[in-house]
């Protein structure tokens, strides 16, 4: 018989004559004549309580399942005489499909630290909290997708080896496929050997490939990991991550503000609509300021300041001399910075634009004071940046000129220079780094809770 999901059965419309249920034993308790079980599939948070009276066949299989076994149980699906359900399963046969030993099974009935649960990550979705978690960025993978393809923009599948640093913050892995004997070599020598005959990178954006394809297709996206060698073990950062680029032709920056405060708004409330139960565990055990938070962010229209209005808040703010950076014209924001322009001054979103051509890389467009590029971050409370985006810079004598300024190579960039020398049009597009926009969902605080299996310096297990 076909097995029925839990979520299934707990918002069955009427009991069920007969039907089977698979999943993990999250407890077990028996009684005279009977036992209890917990069983969770991960269909959804809840488990379905399932009594199974005791035969000695039954009795014989119960003995060897504890909490964490795999088992199938069949039997038919009752209105629960108990309080919290409605439906529970009378179960009449059981089959243990994987043994899992009392002894040495890490997840028991306690709370775990979130400290512990990373060491072991591929337990952890197990537990409710990461079964949550982890149902939660799928549909907001979903939501993500959807959201761009009720816009009519394309998804582009943008490459992940690279031979070009769009960022320019020299932050990259290098890609070989030369041995450690060969790293003795000369520079020359390795290069010509190297599998692609040059130097290659695993990307740290899509941008520069999404911009040949908005430029083609009006307005596309790319949803995938990109790759920062960046030596900070901060909260908020990780080797490996994923980025949501739109880029879109005849747009300017302030379309640019407007797509991304209308995709940060629909993000979350895609997620509240779809994941009720699962959000509600993060309001209640992780969060309790979570939907208060989120539902803020929703019913406001987020700040927009200028960067050099931002500097001059925060150096005449109370909070100035209590920064561990100061906030000074010509220097990026500090996490400290944007969290308290978001999160204690503005108390929202807020976008700051036109930021110093000399901390911005080389793509993005020249304002008219020849000082400023049309930059934009977004900041959030508790994240700090959740997207970083601006309007490139469509002018081919400016690219060129900046790219020259910056000391990078034309030629490397040949083909980019290209759309700006055939039917060069003036576009936008910006990047949100996904695990930051499930933190700000979740409440949870820490990068490494919200990947399956979080790359950061110094730890590469699993
Ligand atoms: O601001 P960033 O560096 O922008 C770009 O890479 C642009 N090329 C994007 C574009 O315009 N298409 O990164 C974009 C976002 C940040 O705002 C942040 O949310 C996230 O990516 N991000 C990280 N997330 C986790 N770990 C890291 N190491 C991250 N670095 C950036
Ligand atoms: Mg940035």
């Amino acid at each position: 018989m076909k097995r029925t999901r839990v979520d299934a059965a707990l918002n069955a419309e009427s009991a069920m004559p007969e039907l089977v249920i698979k999943g993990w034993v999250r407890t077990k308790r028996d009684s005279k004549g009977f036992s209890f079980l917990e069983i969770n599939d991960g269909s959804c948070l809840k488990n379905i309580q399932v009594v199974i009276d005791h035969t000695p066949e039954i009795e014989a299989v119960l003995e060897q399942i504890g909490t964490g076994a795999a088992v199938s149980i069949s039997g038919e699906l009752v209105e629960s005489p108990g309080k919290g359900q409605k439906w529970e399963v009378r179960g009449n046969g059981i089959e243990l499909i994987g043994f899992a030993d009392p002894e040495s099974f890490p997840l028991q009935k306690k709370r775990h630290t979130d400290e512990f649960l990373r060491s072991i990550a591929h337990l952890r979705p197990r537990t409710n909290k990461y079964g949550a978690m982890f149902r939660i960025r799928s549909e907001l993978s979903w939501a993500v997708h959807q959201f761009f393809r009720d816009k009519g923009y394309y998804y582009v599948h943008t490459p992940i080896i690279t031979g070009s640093d769009c960022e320019g913050a020299g932050e990259m892995f290098r890609v070989t496929s030369l041995g450690y004997e060969d790293l003795k070599k000369s520079t020359e020598e390795q290069l010509e050997q190297d599998f692609f005959g040059q130097e290659s990178h695993l990307t740290v954006s899509g941008q520069l490939s999404a911009e040949m394809f908005a430029l083609a297709l009006g307005g596309v996206y790319t949803f995938g990991p990109t790759f920062r060698a960046e030596n900070s073990n901060t909260a908020r950062h990780a080797a490996e991550f994923w980025m949501v680029e739109p880029e879109v032709a005849f747009a300017d920056l302030n379309d640019n503000m407007d797509l991304g405060e209308e995709m940060i708004k629909y993000l979350i409330g895609h997620v509240l609509d779809k994941c009720a139960q699962d959000i509600e565990l993060f309001a209640k055990f992780v969060d309790k300021s979570l939907m208060p938070t989120l539902e803020n962010i929703l019913n406001n229209s987020f700040e927009r300041l200028p960067y050099t209005e931002a500097i001059e808040l925060l150096s005449k703010c109370k909070k100035s001399k209590k920064f561990e950076y100061k906030a000074e014209y010509g220097l990026d924001l500090q996490t400290e910075h944007e969290r308290y322009l978001s999160e204690e001054h503005f108390k929202k979103p807020v976008i700051v634009y036109d930021y110093p051509v000399e901390i911005k890389p080389f793509y993005m467009r020249l304002n008219d004071d020849e000082k400023t590029v049309g930059a934009m971050d977004i900041l959030v409370p508790r994240i700090g940046e959740l997207i970083g985006g601006s309007q490139r810079e469509e002018r081919l004598d400016v690219l060129e000129r900046r790219i020259n300024e910056l000391g990078l190579e034309p030629e490397d960039y040949w083909w980019y220079l290209d759309s700006r020398r055939f039917g060069s049009a003036p576009h936008s597009g910006f990047g949100m780094g996904f695990e930051r926009m499930l933190m700000m969902i979740t409440g949870v605080t820490n990068i490494r809770d919200v990947i399956p299996f979080p790359r950061t310096p110094s730890s590469l297990d699993f």
